[in-house]
């Protein structure tokens, strides 16, 4: 087993790198799910990959699980070569899909064993390994019924169990909380803040949402049909969209359009540009400061124009893209959200 380490990849902010991705291209046809991605995810840290559905999320976490091949590009996942390595490879990572991965039929205890026999556990790890990861993810007292029987965030927690039989040292987490109440997505947050705190794994964590990369992730990539729109810390990201969005209504909606432009020529928004909600009848200004709030209201009273209401906003992961990339986030076409039969390479 030969692993690269003569010549450790270093991520942008210097710490080493647990995943590093150059150039990875996967065609399906004329869809370009992955278009030439690069990106680093730093050892013991968390990497959110922002992207709308459609953008290639799910086909690099395939990528980077060997569960399919790239067409061209390159990738290391702690020192294992994803093209060269793919079995000492698969040994190092987990994974945890937007499905929910769990036999139904089978208790929180057999699907847990059952996983460690499959990654070659003897018997006996196998069941201490399932004991304690059962305890760890606060499902003792349900370990031995069907987990068709829990609750949606047990079923969560068992898949995040599961992903952490083979103490992974770096783990996928794609769109691990889509379609879950905001409760049950606390618990997720909460427990892979803990993974990373306390067994040091290093998380490459795909999302379509701006909280959950800004609860979880230290840096991000945000990627859009199959490219890398941006990328940094969030803060840099924030800065670069607007740290905040104001909502501004006219009390006369025939002036939605005069209050837009009055702001546009004032040259007050910062990096992003102001954009006009017809539907709502409201005008969405990128802000960076609250001096920038200040002048916003400056601009409009001079210009006689009354306000019914101000509101401030977080951008909305809309917002960002709107920002980033000059057109909508929302290509929600369902065929995004297919599960698909791999075919045969
Ligand atoms: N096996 C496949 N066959 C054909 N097209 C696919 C396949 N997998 C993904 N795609 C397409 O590639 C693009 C990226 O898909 P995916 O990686 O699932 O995006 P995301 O996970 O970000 O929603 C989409 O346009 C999707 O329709
Ligand atoms: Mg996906």
């Amino acid at each position: 087993m030969t692993r690269i380490e003569n010549n450790p990849q270093r991520g942008a902010s210097g710490g080493a790198s647990a995943v590093s991705v150059r150039g990875l291209v996967k065609h399906y046809g004329e869809t370009k799910a992955l278009d030439g991605v690069d990106l680093d995810v730093r050892e013991g840290t968390v990497l959110g990959v922002l992207g709308p559905n459609g953008a290639g999320k799910t086909t690099l976490v395939r990528c980077l699980s060997t569960l399919i091949t790239p067409d061209s590009g390159s990738a290391v996942v702690a020192g294992y070569d994803v093209l060269r390595q793919p079995r000492q490879l698969r040994r190092v990572i987990g994974l945890t899909g937007q499905y929910a991965s769990v036999d139904e039929k089978l208790s929180g205890y057999d699907n847990l064993y059952m996983i460690g026999r499959l990654l070659d556990l003897p018997r006996k790890e196998a069941r201490t390994r399932a004991d304690s990861l059962l305890e760890r993810f606060s499902l003792t007292e349900a370990a031995k019924r069907p987990a068709r029987t829990y609750s949606g965030g047990m079923r969560r927690r068992l898949d995040l169990a599961a992903s952490m039989i083979g103490s992974p040292a770096v783990l996928y987490l794609d769109e691990p909380t889509t379609g879950l109440d905001p409760r049950t997505r606390n618990e997720v947050w909460d427990e892979v803040r803990r993974m990373v705190r306390e067994d040091g794994v290093t998380v490459l964590l795909t999302t379509q949402y701006m909280e959950e990369a800004e609860q979880l992730a230290s840096e991000l990539t945000v990627i859009d049909r199959g490219r890398v729109v941006a990328g940094g810390s969030i803060g840099e990201l924030k800065a670069k969209v607007g740290g905040r969005t104001l909502r501004i209504r006219p009390a006369d909606p025939t002036q939605l359009h005069p209050t837009a432009h009055a702001l546009d020529e004032a040259g007050l928004t910062g990096l992003a540009t102001t954009t006009v909600d017809t539907e709502d009848g409201t005008v969405l200004v990128p802000i960076l400061s609250d001096e920038q709030l200040t002048a916003v209201v400056g601009v409009l009273s001079a210009r006689g124009i009354t306000l019914a209401d101000i509101a401030t906003e977080l951008p909305s992961l809309d917002e960002v893209f709107l920002s980033l990339t000059g057109h909508k986030a929302g290509l929600t076409d369902d065929a995004a959200t297919t599960e698909y039969e791999e075919v045969a390479a």
